[in-house]
């Protein structure tokens, strides 16, 4: 299967003609490579806007509309030409307040409009020092997925985000994220079995710039990149995916 590179623009560009210039540019740069799927997630409102790569949400709301001042449904993403919606980012569930419960929530939604949940999953500093990683990844897993059965896990795309990684320049070794993907992998097998979690493609992502990374498809053997700065320099991404593929 060829890797999955996703792009996550944060809060960026400040302007539509920066956001087209700069998918313009990846687009460019891009042209003709066939051994990877890319997809650019902008914020929600340059959506429509941007066309010629695969598309997807930061977030979503669980509900499909009504009276909910300020938030953004799935049918509305999926009608802006979006195929896939992050769900649960370490942002969202730090400076957002969102629980386990609520990415739930979210996934469901996601899965029920027939869109790509990107599931992000992953520990603190804290965590990781108090040795809390493991269970603080089964417990994400296993109560966002409470509910989702093995049929809608097709395509499906969870991503381990370790959050002291996230924006630190201080990635986390493949081998150590290597492992929490077998890790990951365990998980998915208890709840569904080997065949249908060996289906679920698992990202790497945090502090992944073009220098590493090849080495988290390569030799750790994750399906794919969650890319945040990164993916915000055409040259450094357009040059991370060629290296990935
Ligand atoms: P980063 O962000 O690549 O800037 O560390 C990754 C992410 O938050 O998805």
């Amino acid at each position: 299967m060829e890797p999955l590179i996703v792009a996550n623009w944060k809060c960026n560009p400040k302007t539509k003609k920066e956001a087209e210039m700069l998918l313009a540019l990846v687009k460019e740069g891009l042209k003709g490579e066939k051994g990877a799927k890319v997809v650019i997630c902008p914020p929600f409102v340059y959506l429509s806007d941007l066309s010629g790569l695969a598309l997807g949400a930061q977030n979503c709301f669980w509900e499909e509309g009504g009276a909910y001042t300020g938030e953004i449904s799935v049918p509305m993403i999926k009608d802006s030409g979006s195929e896939y919606v992050i769900v649960g980012h370490s942002e969202r569930r730090k400076y957002f307040g969102e629980s386990d419960e609520t990415v739930s929530r979210k996934l469901k939604a996601v899965l029920k409009e027939g869109l790509t949940p990107i599931l992000c999953v992953g520990e603190t500093q804290q965590e990781r020092d108090s040795s809390q990683t493991e269970g603080v990844l089964k417990r994400q897993i296993t109560l966002a997925m409470n509910g989702v059965l093995a049929d809608d896990l097709s395509g499906f795309v969870l991503a381990y985000e370790p959050v002291w990684a996230i924006g630190t320049g201080n990635p986390c070794d493949q081998k150590e994220a290597g492992k929490m993907l077998l890790f990951i992998r365990k998980v998915l097998t208890e709840i569904y079995g080997s065949q249908v979690a060996g289906s679920v493609a698992v990202l790497y992502g945090g502090s992944v710039n073009s220098k590493n990374s090849a080495s988290y498809i390569k030799e750790a053997k994750f399906q794919g990149l969650l890319v945040g700065g990164a993916s915000l320099k055409a040259d450094e991404f357009i040059k991370l995916v060629k290296s990935a593929v």
